[in-house]
């Protein structure tokens, strides 16, 4: 008998991803390129400059020096056919040149530029603290214990920047199933590499409470939008993006959004995060993304997508609220 697999909110219609190459020539792109120079009033960022041509040459040649995405992309990716998302995808090359990764710079469009010496292979993994099941792994053992999907999200980040881009890996809920957190598990903590030799970030900006963290409650964790990320756009994911594997959570501002994860744990006391103990007053725990609630520097209330400048209202929770507000009622 076959499966009845009911639509979900991240499940995209085909006919709604459109293939990067398709969309570079669509009519209807090129009249967004005249939005390109509105700015947001307030928000800290400059958009990323519109790389007209040259795009997929641009991203081959990053790939190909790229030793994680040599490996092949995932297969059989599984796509639900419902989906609620009315945007672009993000340009592939657009979202590989303007990222946040202080472990390497903290100029967005300096990280990929910055990231030759990060290996993210070989990489271990480990799983422990409160769970039946604790152990650590050589990360492509690990990934294989899981059924690999691909989840077409929005990414809203706290400085106002916004892409949609798809990712592929597994839902964070089956890895919680397999390890079996003890009953008096409250959060689960990520936490990121700590290498200043391979990440110039962590040299410079040497007084930071490295290395990253970050964590949620176990609610949030077990959550059907909680995703664990190995890869974006069909294929592994790039270093800049958080290789071998990354934490994605949509409806949260993206810095929740852990990249490269040596550790997840589980505890019962709530983990100290990084941003969050460097600047608390403006950088939360939860990190909900709220349009009503300004950041201390500039208005939360639209956000611009990279690559295209569009300008959308922000939307509580980032658009998800109708699978997430029962977690904080
Ligand atoms: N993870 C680590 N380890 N270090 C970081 O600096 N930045 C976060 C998040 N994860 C960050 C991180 C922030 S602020 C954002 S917006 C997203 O990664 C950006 O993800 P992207 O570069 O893949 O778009």
């Amino acid at each position: 008998m076959s499966q009845l697999i009911l639509p979900k909110a991240w499940h995209i219609p085909e006919k709604e991803i459109t293939p990067e190459n398709v969309f570079n020539n669509r009519r209807h792109f090129l009249k967004l390129l005249g939005f390109t120079t509105v700015g947001i009033a307030g928000a800290l960022f400059a958009p990323p400059a519109f790389a007209k041509n040259a795009e997929s040459k641009l991203a081959e040649k990053l790939f190909a020096s790229n030793p994680a995405t040599a490996l092949p992309p995932a297969r059989n990716l599984k796509r639900s056919p419902d989906y609620t998302i009315r945007r672009p995808m993000t340009y592939e090359s657009v979202a590989l040149k303007y990222n946040n990764f202080y472990e390497f710079s903290a100029e967005k469009d300096r990280v990929w530029q910055t990231i030759d010496a990060f290996n993210p292979r070989p990489w271990d993994i480990e799983i422990g603290g409160l769970v039946e099941k604790p152990g650590k792994y050589a990360i492509d053992d690990f990934i294989k214990m899981f059924d690999p999907e691909e989840r077409v999200y929005r990414h809203r980040c706290v400085e106002t920047w916004a892409m949609v881009v798809p990712w592929n890996g597994f839902q964070m809920s089956d890895l919680i199933d397999k390890v079996q957190p003890k009953s008096n598990a409250r959060y689960v903590k990520f936490t990121s590499f700590d290498d200043p030799s391979s990440a110039p970030g962590q040299q410079r900006f040497s007084n930071l409470p490295w290395p990253y963290t970050e964590a949620l409650t176990m609610a949030e964790a077990v959550h059907e939008l909680t995703f664990i990320a190995t890869g974006v756009y069909g294929h592994t994911l790039p270093r800049q993006h958080g290789a071998p594997i990354r934490l994605v959570t949509p409806w949260k501002y993206g810095f929740k959004s852990i990249k490269s994860i040596v550790k997840i744990e589980f505890t019962v006391a709530k983990p100290a995060t990084f941003w969050n103990t460097l600047i608390p007053k403006e950088y939360d725990f939860e990190a909900n993304v709220n349009p009503d609630v300004p950041h201390p520097r500039w208005s939360q209330r639209r956000e611009k997508m990279i690559g295209t400048g569009e300008i959308y209202a922000t939307q509580k929770y980032n658009g998800y609220g109708d699978l997430v507000a029962e977690l904080y009622a």
